[in-house]
Formats: C-alpha cells, sequence, structure tokens
C-alpha cells in the first residue's frame, strides 16, 4: 500500500540519528510537578477525583505516570519476545530482506525503549524500582499473557497482535505529542519537562514502527485468506478484553493501593477510590479515551479497511467506524 514508507526508506531514516531515540539521557525529575495529562489518569473520569486534595492528586499522577511508562515497556518486553521473532520466518516478511531489517531495528530499539523507562521510572521512583525490579504495577494480566503466547507460537499464520502493536504504539505516539503541545494539566500546574522529554524522544523511533506495524499488516494480515483473517480478527476483540476492563488485581487498583502507602491518610477512602475506577469498565467516556479516532487516526484506518472489523465497536467503544 503506497501510504506507507517503503522498507528502504524506513531503514534510511533508522540509520540518521536526527530521526531516532536517544536513551543515553540524565534524567532530571522535579516531583513537585505532574508527569501525565490528567485526562491519561483513570480517577480523573470519577467523580472521587475532584474531591481529593491537590497533593493526592499530585502523587496519583505521577503514579499512573509510572504505570503508563511499565505498560509501554510491557508492550516493548513481552510482544518482542513472544511474537516478533517467530514474525521474522512468516514467508511475506522473510521474502522481503529490507522488511526483515527494518523489523530488526525495531526490536533492537524496543530492547533499548525498555531500558530507557525502566532508567526514567527509577529516577523518578528509587524505593519503588530498586536495581533489578522494572514492574510494579504491571504484571501482565494472566489473559493476555496467554494472547500474546498463542500470538508467538502461530506468529507466521496469526497476526492479530500486529493490530494491537500499531494501536499501542500509535497511542504512545499521540501522548508523547500531547505532553509536548499542551504541557499545562487541567488542575495540576504544567508537567515535568525530565518526563516529558524522555516521551519525546521516544516518539522519534516510533514514528518510523507505525509504517513498519502497517508494513508487517499488510504483509500478515491484509493478505491472509478471508477464514484465517475473521478468526485473527476474533482473537484481536478476544484480547481486548483483558485491556479495557479494570479488575481488583489489575494494574489500576495497584496505583491507588501505591497511593494509600504513600499517603496513609487517604486509608478510610481506598475502597471508594478501588469502586470507582472498577466501575469505570462500564463508562463510555473512559473507555472512548482508551481507543479513539484523535489519539490512533491511523490504526482506525486500518480498522476501517478490513471488512472483519464490522462489528468492532461492540467490544471497542471508542471505534467509529467508518
Ligand atoms: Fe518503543
Ligand atoms: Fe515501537
Amino acid at each position: 500500500m503506497k501510504r506507507w514508507l517503503a522498507p528502504e526508506h524506513i531503514n534510511r531514516l533508522a540509520a540518521d540519528p536526527a530521526h531516532c531515540t536517544r536513551t543515553e539521557m540524565t534524567v532530571v525529575i522535579d516531583s513537585s510537578r505532574p508527569f501525565v495529562p490528567e485526562v491519561y489518569t483513570q480517577l480523573w473520569h470519577t467523580p472521587v477525583y475532584a474531591s481529593l486534595h491537590r497533593e493526592h492528586r499530585l502523587r496519583y499522577n505521577q503514579l499512573s505516570g509510572l504505570r503508563i511508562n511499565e505498560y509501554i515497556m510491557m508492550l516493548e518486553s513481552d510482544l518482542v519476545e513472544h511474537f516478533h521473532e517467530p514474525l521474522r520466518r512468516h514467508p511475506k516478511v522473510a521474502a522481503d530482506p529490507g522488511l526483515v531489517q527494518a523489523l530488526e531495528t525495531m526490536i533492537a530499539e524496543e530492547r533499548r525503549h525498555f531500558d530507557g523507562f525502566a532508567a526514567l521510572n527509577r529516577a523518578c521512583r528509587p524505593d519503588i524500582y530498586p536495581p533489578g525490579h522494572e514492574r510494579h504495577f504491571s504484571q501482565l494480566p494472566f489473559w493476555t499473557k496467554t494472547m500474546f503466547r498463542i500470538a508467538g507460537a502461530f506468529a507466521q499464520k496469526l497476526g492479530f497482535a500486529l493490530w494491537y502493536q500499531m494501536a499501542m504504539e500509535e497511542s504512545a505516539l499521540s501522548l508523547a505529542r500531547e505532553m509536548g503541545s499542551h504541557p499545562m494539566t487541567e488542575t495540576l500546574g504544567p508537567l515535568d519537562p525530565g518526563f516529558v522529554s524522555v516521551h519525546h524522544e521516544h516518539m522519534k523511533d516510533e514514528a518510523r514502527h507505525l509504517h513498519v506495524d502497517g508494513l508487517l499488516i499488510d504483509a500478515c494480515l491484509s493478505s491472509a485468506s478471508p477464514g484465517r483473517r475473521a478468526l485473527n480478527a476474533r482473537l484481536f476483540a478476544a484480547m481486548l478484553s483483558g485491556v479495557t476492563r479494570p479488575t481488583r488485581s489489575g494494574s489500576g487498583v495497584k496505583v491507588i493501593r501505591q497511593l494509600v502507602r504513600d499517603m496513609p491518610e487517604l486509608k478510610a477512602r481506598e475502597p471508594e477510590m478501588i469502586k470507582a475506577v472498577l466501575a469505570l469498565k462500564d463508562h463510555r467516556a473512559f473507555q472512548n479515551s482508551l481507543f479513539n479516532r484523535r489519539i490512533m487516526p491511523v490504526t482506525f484506518g486500518v480498522f476501517d479497511e478490513t471488512p472483519e472489523f464490522a462489528e468492532l465497536g461492540r467490544r471497542m467503544i471508542g471505534y467509529d467506524r467508518r
């Protein structure tokens, strides 16, 4: 398809330092500043948020920022580990040396991103992330892990994780863009420039990755038989439930528990906050904030062209099929 850069073009850009993420930066964090736009945090979507004091909202925002970093890292490590390596042997990928090179570069870059975000989280909260401990909030849910494993074991037949990967990479890009263009939060003042700088750097590699994802989707999914595409579409929809429904053992609730550990005066309000987060599974505006055309226009364009996604809006509330 014409809209993706050719593999040779992607590889040329990847060789140009101006288009590559710097990961060896020394980041200085100002802990009096929020880390992410408030709309990217779960409690923001609930009535509880406005009733919290500023210092509680600020700490909640910062912990949510660490959780978001962990989510980006999860994609970068688990998906790469289970899925990208075997994808190299997919016949349509293996037949295109330029695409194989682009995929290999992407694998190497994601490993560096993982280390960069781990270092950022450690700089923010060395007590939560001692050396060797990279995940505090986001143990991959069993269901998602199983789906990643299936994706990897059958990578040559089942490319459904590529749609997910494109959606997540594009939403990380949009977040970084938004942090750069709107550094002022609604109630907590300006974002921390150190935290923002890491996301801004991440954007450089991810802008290329989106094209690699597009080429891989064309090679592995768009050209598959209708039966296989239908199976992939069903697996993709099944995978979404692990992402869109906050659970009691999930990372959103773990953020609340950490908030209460940090600020024990909130202990009496812990059940109320947890209940509010769990209720988001049926909250339309929150569900819209996870997947929508504003933050993932390219991905939604790919969904629009996929006949098997005619009913996707039932599982992905924010998907407005065009
Ligand atoms: Fe990345
Ligand atoms: Fe990426």
